[in-house]
């Protein structure tokens, strides 16, 4: 007899979509639940200590009130930094997003790689030891924004696209030393596949532009254990204000349901209707 496993994707933003996307796609018997952690949006500003300490309490609390089977924080900046210690605080298995790195070295035919992430993941001593480990032979240069963390946010709730956020960011890449010769780029935050289609439109020559997103979808199929199917998307839950817009937004993607997630990480379900 089957049965259909639960997931939480759990996010500072709504930059976790581009991994929800991505288990959607891979066609898998899973319910999905999705809480943003806004209120402190965007964690690429945050101390390191500060978002140690608040992401497992956090993710900890959502856990005891959804139960989901296997919990994927869609976010970088917190995976590569608070990975071990949300394992730690809670019982079914945690994935996390590896940044791209890999895939990247193995694809550049020019040697050089680009890796845009938020300004926390690109300093981060876990980046360091990946390019160690898998691109020591390669050129890396890394380019680390919290503008197009803030862009992909109002993109998502139907504002136009901000043209300087992507601009800088193209420019901090390709018009950085080495940036000439870049052939691939890691998208090393979540919120950046949002905006994948303005980023190659923008770049100065079409590169690969690759994400964590499918492998992610795969590793959770992995240690949930689940099964082909159709994903059903469930709850979404904000830890801050959510506007109408936004809320439209995760309502026309497929989401039924929404929670209010307190200060003292309380969850309180809500009706959609009570978005805005
Ligand atoms: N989506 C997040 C990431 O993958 C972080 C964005 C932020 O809150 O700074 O890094």
């Amino acid at each position: 007899m089957s049965t259909r496993k639960r997931a939480l994707v759990f996010d500072s933003g709504v930059g976790g979509l581009s991994v929800l996307d991505a288990i959607v796609d891979a066609d898998l018997a899973v319910d999905l639940d999705y809480a943003a952690d806004n209120a402190w949006l965007p964690y690429g500003s945050k101390p390191d200590a500060a978002l140690v300490a608040r992401v497992p309490a956090l993710v900890s609390a959502l856990v005891r009130e959804w139960a989901p089977d296997a919990v994927v924080i869609a976010c970088n900046t917190a995976s590569t930094i608070a990975l071990d210690a949300v394992r730690a605080a809670v019982a079914v298995p945690v994935v996390g997003v590896v940044p791209p790195i890999k895939p990247a070295a193995a694809l550049t035919k020019t040697g050089v790689i680009g890796l845009l992430a938020t300004p926390a993941t690109v300093a981060r001593p876990y980046v360091d030891d990946l390019i160690a480990k898998f691109a020591a032979d390669r050129t890396v240069v890394r380019f680390g924004s919290t503008a197009l963390v803030g862009a992909a946010e109002r993109a998502l709730a139907g504002a136009p696209v901000d043209k300087s956020a992507v601009a800088e960011a193209i420019a901090g890449l390709f018009d950085a030393p080495h940036g000439d010769r870049i052939d691939v780029v890691a998208l090393a935050c979540t919120h950046f596949p949002l905006l994948a289609a303005e980023l190659a439109a923008a770049a100065p020559r079409a590169v690969t532009w690759l994400d964590s997103g499918a492998a992610i979808a795969a590793r959770l199929k992995t240690v949930a254990g689940l099964e082909d199917g159709q994903a059903r998307l469930r709850r979404a839950g904000f830890t801050g204000p959510v506007g109408a817009a936004l809320a439209d937004a995760f309502a026309a993607r497929g989401f039924t349901a929404r929670a209010v997630i307190g200060a003292d990480f309380s969850v309180a379900p809500a009706p959609m209707d009570g978005y805005a």
